[in-house]
């Protein structure tokens, strides 16, 4: 197998039924910073919740940037309907010669937990990392607290491979934290957990 996937900071659109996942802009800070400084939705993503917009505009930047350098691929979410970002998901990194795994991270603004997005918003990224991007493992790093994303991973098929003892600081860099890993096999996708296209 070879490595070939080429993002070079162009992020493309992927459709679902409901949701577009597309590049981040300057104009998406506004709805990023209600998100990202919520201390609910912050509360397990590493990150203390963000203190201003600018400083949301300025990790717009640096995500966008990073998908140039192939470190990150972040897309936004926005409801086809109505044109509403509800959050991010993507790839925090990956490795393809010798690995070709990916790491992912997500979240969506508080009002829309519970209504099966980001079941379908990964559901496509997952289809993009497998066949474009040619990942054979998916894994995501969890919060034995984040009953919502386990349960989320699960009924996406994914293994809990179990605990990583003091894995990293949390957000605030104050205490080491115990974090579960998941993963999903490109063989396993669409074929395991509750959900199927
Ligand atoms: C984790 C998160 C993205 C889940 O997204 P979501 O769109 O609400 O999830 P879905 O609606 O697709 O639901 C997936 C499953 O999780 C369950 N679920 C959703 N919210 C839940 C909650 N608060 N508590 C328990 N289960 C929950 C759903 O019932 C569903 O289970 P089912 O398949 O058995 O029906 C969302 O809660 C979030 O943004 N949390 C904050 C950020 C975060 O923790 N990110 C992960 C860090 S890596």
């Amino acid at each position: 197998m070879k490595a070939t996937y080429l993002c070079r900071g162009n992020i493309p659109v992927l459709e679902t039924p409901r949701l577009m996942l597309r590049k981040m802009e300057q104009e998406d800070a506004a709805p990023m910073f209600r998100f990202w400084s919520d201390p609910e939705v912050a509360k397990y993503m590493n990150v203390p919740p963000f203190a201003s917009e600018d400083e949301t505009r300025e990790m717009i930047n640096l995500l966008n940037a990073l998908s140039e350098t192939e470190d990150t691929i972040r897309w936004g979410i926005e409801i086809k309907e109505n044109g509403s970002l509800i959050g991010s998901c993507g790839f925090n990194a990956w490795q393809l010669s010798g690995a070709y795994r990916g790491e992912i991270g997500y979240e969506l603004g508080q009002e829309y937990w519970g209504k099966g997005y980001m079941r379908e918003a990964l559901q496509a990224m997952f289809e993009f990392g497998y066949e474009t991007m040619g990942l054979n493992r998916i894994e995501a790093l969890i919060y034995p607290q984040n009953s919502a994303s386990i349960r989320l991973l699960a009924g996406l098929g994914f293994s809990n491979e179990g605990l990583l003892r003091e894995y990293q600081q949390d957000g605030d860099g104050e205490r080491f934290v115990d974090l579960y890993i998941f993963s999903l096999l490109k063989r396993e996708f669409g074929t395991k957990g509750r959900v199927q296209g």
